[in-house]
């Protein structure tokens, strides 16, 4: 029999493969526990039904009245609570979670990062969405409760679950154009101090991912944090970390320090658009040859790394093309497991949004802002960018993800 407050988690398996567990209140399992019940539900993982209100209102609650607390981690996570919101008007709805980050406080009103409400649309009186933390809202310090894991009963014990351990809720660098996670209000930083990786405690025997969260890791985490990581065949860990000077040479000094190999972990590196010219537009920080020192350092020492590429620039010039090539040529084969190519999503308050155009984007009341749409030389340039990817793919031996759908997005031009 369920009380009147829930703590709603959604989970779902991914690609036939790991359960992701969009792990919201493990942070402050006993807080939420002295509070009330777990509920766990479905997270809809296929995106392109993600704008079907019906997949949302056919998804019931347990209960009529009282309050739910609920995780947000992916986006069609808050319209799920908009239309349980509208549904539901007993039940007043508390979203928080890394989408419904706030990109600056203000008493008076809500900002998020994620998303602008759509002209004439006012969210329900019984929603609130915050950018506060479950300790906030409860009035105890942040990261001060036992952090544990919470496990659906129908994951079975054989299979693969992915999991966040939070690190901090920003990015130290803040400064791609990007980019939302830059836009995160200031005043609701939160950083775990005491990493105590507590995952270790996890009993479940299948292999555990553990997504370190954070927009990018610090030299400092670099440095301290990542010799420090519980080494066991079933753990791997899932890091971002910017190809830069600073970075590398932190890793160099961690390798330096250790007298194992690091742990099974996956580095994801924002390669962007690997020429300098681009990567200074971008606000990257780095240039191509840090980004090749990056490369060549994980491959010495067997640290998996996958590359993130966007393409959809209306900006390109044949230069970076050339430079493209220079940097796929020199690319040491074998340094990338995969490369995950992305179509240029501008978000609202981002630069990106008011420097390029294309049809708005909407998830029931909320505006997402647009993937950039480029005119017919643009596309040749980004075209030949894909090409020079897909050929370069079997030379220096990397999977390139996410290519069918950004070649959906050449075709549109
Ligand atoms: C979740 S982000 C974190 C990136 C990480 N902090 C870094 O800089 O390496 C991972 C990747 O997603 C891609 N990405 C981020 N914002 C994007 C956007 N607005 N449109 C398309 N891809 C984006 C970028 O390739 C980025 O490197
Ligand atoms: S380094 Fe990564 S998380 Fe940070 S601003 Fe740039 S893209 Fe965003």
């Amino acid at each position: 029999m369920m009380g009147d407050t829930l703590f709603l988690q959604f989970y779902n398996q991914i690609k036939d493969s790991y359960f992701d567990l969009c792990n919201g209140f493990s942070d402050t399992h006993d807080l939420c526990r002295s509070k009330g019940d777990f509920y766990w539900t479905q997270h809809e993982v296929d995106s392109s039904r993600w704008y079907d209100e019906g997949i949302y209102a056919q998804r019931k609650l347990p209960i009529e009245k009282g309050t739910v607390y609920i995780s947000a981690i992916y986006l069609n996570h808050l319209y799920q609570s908009y239309v349980w919101a509208r549904e539901y008007p007993d039940i007043q709805f508390v979203v928080g979670g890394p989408v419904a980050a706030e990109r600056s406080c203000n008493d008076e009103a809500w900002n998020p990062v994620y998303f602008q409400l759509a002209p004439n649309t006012s969210l329900p009186g019984n929603l609130k969405i915050t950018g506060m933390s479950v300790e906030d809202r409860f009035h105890v310090p942040n990261f001060s409760g036992q952090w544990k894991l919470m496990i659906p009963e129908s994951v079975a014990p054989s299979s693969p679950i992915y999991f966040s351990y939070t690190l901090d809720n920003r990015c130290y660098w803040s400064k791609c154009v990007y980019c939302n996670i830059a836009l995160h209000a200031g005043e609701l930083f939160r950083q775990r101090k005491k990493l105590d990786f507590e995952f270790k405690e996890v009993t479940h025997p299948g292999t555990k991912i553990v997504r370190l969260n954070t927009g990018s890791l610090t030299p400092a985490h670099i440095r301290k944090l990542l010799p420090t990581l519980p080494r066991r065949d079933d753990f791997e860990y899932r890091l971002f970390m910017r190809p830069a000077r600073p970075e590398n040479n932190a890793l160099k000094e961690a390798i330096g320090s250790m007298k194992e190999s690091f742990p099974k972990m996956t580095l994801g590196l924002g390669i962007e658009f690997p020429s300098d010219r681009m990567l200074k537009y971008a606000g990257k920080g780095f240039g191509k040859d840090e980004i090749l020192e990056s490369l060549a350092i994980c491959r010495d020492h067997d640290i998996r790394t996958n590359g993130n590429v966007m393409l959809g620039w209306n900006n390109l010039i044949e230069e970076d093309l050339h430079e493209l090539r220079d940097f796929m040529e020199r690319v040491p084969a074998g340094s990338m497991a995969t490369i995950q190519v992305r179509w240029l999503f501008a978000h609202p308050y981002t630069e990106i949004h008011e420097t390029c155009s294309g049809e708005p984007v909407h998830l029931g009341p909320f505006y997402l802002g647009f993937r950039t749409e480029v005119d017919d030389a643009q596309t040749a340039l980004n075209r030949e960018a894909a090409d020079i990817i897909d050929h370069y793919s079997s030379i220096k031996v990397f999977r390139p993800d996410g290519m069918a759908g950004v070649r959906r997005y050449l075709e549109r031009g």
